[in-house]
């Protein structure tokens, strides 16, 4: 089946479900709403809904994570979405290394889902300005998420997430111009598109320690070329072991040497 957008309360996301993984889906979604399990137990039993295409995602993170830990760096997220992966981080980094307060997790995105789009990225219909875009505000809410992850782990006074909001070809500079002292260990390109991961990438190689990760989200894939491309344009498709997750189709990471 061939990739196509999906729609929800306005929300645009690519996607190539199947009609019947698509009404799984909300079937498990009732399951969940209509819960009967007391609200003091939920949390504690999210393991009855996650699927299988989300574990994976989750457990791929959690690999990638333990990859770094003797190295020092930040870690960069570049395309937060809803930013599940920076929540994870952070419990990562308050089950491994509770005490590294220098473990910032810095996540990058306007928001508003896509800000400048490439002939590079070619025509799929996903390939448009807005795609991916949060609901209004979700920043905030995000913001409250983690800063809660925060105020439950270790150090708890010294504040260890930034999201920066904006188009990253943009923020970029300035972060790393404000934080001049920024070494990276771990970064995650998932803009999806070309132009920021181009940008990004450019910008953070004088800042990657030996052996960092670097996650690609998009590489490979048919739909958004954008994100192959600036690799190679970047880093070099032959330059690399370009390894991928046994559990997902297109996840990759590189050691950056
Ligand atoms: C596929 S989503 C990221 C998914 C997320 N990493 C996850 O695992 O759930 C792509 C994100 O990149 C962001 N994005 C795309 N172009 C951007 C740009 N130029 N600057 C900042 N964010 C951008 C979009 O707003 C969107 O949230």
């Amino acid at each position: 089946m061939a990739e196509t957008v999906f729609v929800s309360e306005g929300v645009k996301v690519a996607g190539q479900s199947t009609e019947k993984e698509i009404s799984g889906k909300n079937d498990l979604y009732q399951l969940f709403q209509n819960t009967p399990i007391p609200k003091d137990h939920v949390l504690d039993n999210l393991g009855l809904y996650i699927r299988r295409q989300s574990l994976s995602r989750i457990l791929f993170m959690h690999e990638l994570y333990k990859k770094i830990l003797d190295l020092q760096g930040i870690i960069c997220e570049f395309g937060v979405f809803w930013g599940q992966n920076l929540a994870l981080f952070e419990s990562f980094r308050g089950m491994y290394e509770p005490y590294n307060y220098t473990r910032k997790i810095v996540g990058f995105d306007t928001f508003e889902g896509f800000a400048a789009i490439n002939e590079k990225d070619g025509t799929a219909e996903i390939i448009q300005k807005g795609a991916y875009a949060v609901t209004k505000g979700y920043e905030e809410y995000l913001n409250q998420l983690l800063q809660y992850h925060e105020t439950l782990s270790p150090i708890p006074h010294i504040k260890k997430y930034e999201l920066i909001k904006g188009d990253a070809a943009e923020t970029i500079k300035k972060y790393l111009a404000d934080n001049p002292e920024t070494i990276i260990a771990f970064a995650y390109f998932d803009f999806d598109v070309y132009e920021p991961t181009k940008v990004c990438l450019e910008a953070i190689l004088p800042h990657l320690t030996k052996g960092a990760i670097i996650g690609f989200d998009e590489i490979n894939f048919h739909t958004f070329p954008g994100e192959t491309k600036a690799f190679d344009e970047v880093l070099g498709i032959n330059r690399y072991k370009i390894y991928r997750d046994r559990n997902n189709p297109i996840p990759s990471y590189i050691v950056y040497e």
